[in-house]
């Protein structure tokens, strides 16, 4: 994908490049700080299977942001990963990143996402639905510090 500059609906400027290597310091830098569960070299091979899956957002030259594509063996796509830098949330830069993980899916003709997120992030599974996401089921201890997870699926 070309590098994308972009307004977010509540102001601040953005551009979305893809992810390239010497990012990963603060895509895990995000990651932590975000309680996702991945670890870098999981990261690394996500981006080999498919780079343009992997987009980084930045602000002022410096990355607040990220999400992670997956396309799965049943011909779905994937949301491995979304987060965006604590200091940046709420400025609309996570449901640009969405909208854009939609299409970059689209593109490659396929017709559903599922994700799965933490039973307690309510606030990013108010803003899945609030994207046509919809609830499909429940994975017990799906996270390894046994918290369960929600599974949303949305068609394309
Ligand atoms: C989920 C996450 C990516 C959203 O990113 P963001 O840039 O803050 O999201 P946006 O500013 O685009 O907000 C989108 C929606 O999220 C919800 N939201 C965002 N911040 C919120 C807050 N502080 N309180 C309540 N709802 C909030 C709202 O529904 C909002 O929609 P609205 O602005 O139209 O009301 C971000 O909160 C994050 O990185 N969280 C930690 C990692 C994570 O949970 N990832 C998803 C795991 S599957």
């Amino acid at each position: 994908m070309k590098p994308l500059v972009i307004n977010t609906t509540k102001g601040i400027k953005i551009k979305i490049r893809n992810f390239e290597m010497p990012d990963i310091r603060r895509v895990m830098e995000i990651e932590e700080e975000s309680s996702l569960d991945g670890d870098s070299a999981l990261y690394m091979e996500l981006y080999e299977d498919w780079p343009a899956g992997f987009m980084v957002v930045e602000n002022d030259d410096s990355v607040i942001g990220f999400v992670v594509l997956v396309l799965t063996l049943e011909g779905d796509g994937r949301i491995f990963a979304l987060a965006v830098d604590l200091r940046y949330r709420g400025w609309g830069v996570g449901r640009v990143l969405l909208k854009l993980a939609f299409n970059t899916l689209r593109k490659r003709k396929i017709g559903f996402v599922r994700l799965e997120v933490r039973v307690s992030n309510q606030i990013a599974q108010r803003l899945y639905r609030s994207m046509g996401f919809i609830d499909v089921g429940f994975i017990p201890l799906y996270y390894k510090d046994g918290e369960g997870a929600v599974l949303m699926r949305k068609v394309l």
